[in-house]
């Protein structure tokens, strides 16, 4: 048995593969960023060709530095960023247009038109899901719509369409006329409006209603496939034919890295957005608090597991933007030093409502605000107001979570790339009023793909074998001091209030 298992991470902001040991440790990884591309106010694209060469020169570089051949490695896990739309030609492999990032809000008049006939929540008790920009359905009809020549191409038969995993997936096992796999999983389908949860098919109804077409939509496979989805090719970035046997959305795939295989365990990761989810088991639990009912895993034939989501659009994403947009800061990283410039923020809030507000909200038309700012409001105000607005918003799912479930929340598991910050793993836990745990490997999103990929080939026996690799880095205990999740909590409400109804 080759010694490694690998896992190819295509983010929102970056695409990163890793290398992990049986124990789960990270033996190699590298990581690159793509561009973000801003046509007009509320769109966010990216240039799926960009993607995957940055994705062949992150698996190229890690198999580099860690001295390895595709004989060391003996699986590929894929996970990505989630809803991001793409539709490509399968015999050139040129796609139609740029990637519709998922927190692209051109489709708000598409989703009320479709909410006309039955409400924001018409296909909710299929899908699990609201109408909202977020999803993929809207947008491959907003590119039917707006892209000329693509419905011809996709009655030909020449038109794909595929999230991240799909098109990474597609373009590992073959690319044009080679023999490519045109697949997704579970989880990744779930996140579409069109899948229907019971089946884990292709919803007939919802694709007649938005007029998609079923034969430009990858099959649907489980997240960890003994069945292989395919075998990387042998001239490709691996450089050697590898079976690609695991896909998982990438919030997802950090709750199987998180090992939260019980009903009630959680995590949240702290990436370009925000995501908490609870395992619900084999029950679809429909939320009655904005949350979204979302496919958690399957593993082979096994019956698929259900999770509740609370997804928060911007987290990191503010970071980044402070840095790249308002150039308040030069790394990231920077954020946490400028936050400890000052004791509280100042009596300012910012309510980063950059893609409208997502969960327990729903509502596209919100946009992000500034409030309570008076003369004596500083740099390091705005990064500590950046930094609680990170950690309000997750209390605001947690509460959502809490009311659906019944269950109150004890502790928080964390990960993502926003967990180095100490200071919001301590803000953190005084909103929440619980500890907050930190594991030893916080990239669990690569790791849950790499769970999945060995799962398949026999690497890892079973979800008990990987429980054994999960240990706690670091614990955030709540301070006695209640005013952030008392007055300040309040104060945060009152300013998302004043976010609604801004677009005419
Ligand atoms: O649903 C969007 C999500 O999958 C994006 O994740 O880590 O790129 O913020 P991330």
């Amino acid at each position: 048995m080759p010694r490694y298992i690998a896992a190819l991470d295509q983010g929102t902001t970056s695409s990163r593969c890793m290398i992990f040991n049986h124990g789960g440790e990270v033996v190699a990884h590298h990581q690159l960023e793509h561009q973000q591309i801003y046509p007009q106010a509320g769109w966010v694209e990216h240039d799926a060709l960009e993607i995957w060469d940055r994705a062949r020169d992150v698996v190229r570089s890690a198999m580099e530095k860690a001295g390895l051949i595709a004989a060391d490695i003996a699986a590929v896990g894929v996970t990505n960023q989630r809803e991001t739309t793409l539709v490509w030609d399968k015999k050139t492999g040129q796609p139609y247009a740029n990637a519709i990032v998922w927190q692209d809000t051109r489709t708000d008049k598409i989703c009320n038109q479709l909410a006309q006939n039955g409400g924001q929540d018409r296909f909710r008790a299929q899908t699990g899901l609201p109408l909202a920009t977020y999803f993929s359905g809207p947008k491959i009809k907003w590119l039917f719509d707006n892209v000329s020549g693509l419905r011809d191409a996709a009655e030909r038969g020449d038109a794909l369409f595929g999230t991240m995993d799909s098109w990474i997936i597609w373009k590992l096992t073959g690319g044009p006329g080679a023999g490519a796999v045109h697949v997704t999983d579970v989880t990744n389908a779930s996140r579409t409006l069109l899948m229907n949860l019971q089946t884990l098919d292709w919803d007939e109804e919802i694709l007649a209603e938005l007029d998609i077409p079923r034969s430009m939509l990858p099959r649907i496979r489980p997240s960890s496939d003994p069945k292989f989805y395919g075998l990387t090719r042998a001239d490709g970035p691996f450089g050697g034919e590898i079976p690609v046997c695991g896909a998982l959305g990438d919030q997802q795939a950090a709750t199987v890295g998180q090992t939260c295989f019980a009903v009630g365990e959680a995590k949240n990761t702290y990436g370009t957005g925000c995501f908490l989810l609870l395992n619900t088991g084999t029950d679809i639990v429909h939320s009655q608090h904005g949350l979204l009912t979302t496919l958690c895993y399957q593993f082979g034939k096994q019956k698929p597991v259900y999770a509740l989501e609370g997804s928060i659009a911007i987290a990191g994403a503010l970071v980044q933007w402070l840095r790249d947009r308002m150039r308040l800061i030069n790394t990231a990283a920077d954020v946490e030093n400028l936050a400890k410039m000052v004791d509280d923020n100042g009596g300012m809030y910012f309510v980063p409502a950059f893609s409208g507000l997502f969960a327990p909200y729903w509502r596209s038309e919100a946009r992000g605000l500034v409030i309570g700012m008076t003369r004596f409001i500083t740099r390091g105000h705005f990064a500590r107001a950046a930094l609680e607005a990170v950690a309000y918003q997750t209390r605001e799912v947690v509460d959502a979570m809490a009311a659906d479930s019944g269950v109150e929340l004890k502790a928080l598991k964390v990960d993502g790339g926003m967990t180095a910050n100490e200071l919001l793993m301590q803000i953190q836990a005084d909103v929440l009023g619980v500890p907050v745990i930190r594991p030893k490997v916080a990239e669990s999103t690569a790791l849950g793909a790499a769970y999945a990929a060995g799962l398949a080939v026999g690497y890892w026996k079973n979800p008990e074998d990987l429980r054994k690799n999960w240990g706690v880095d670091k614990t955030w205990q709540p301070s006695a001091d209640d005013t952030l999740r008392t007055r300040n909590y309040r104060m945060w409400k009152k300013a998302v209030s004043r976010t609604f109804d801004w677009l005419e």
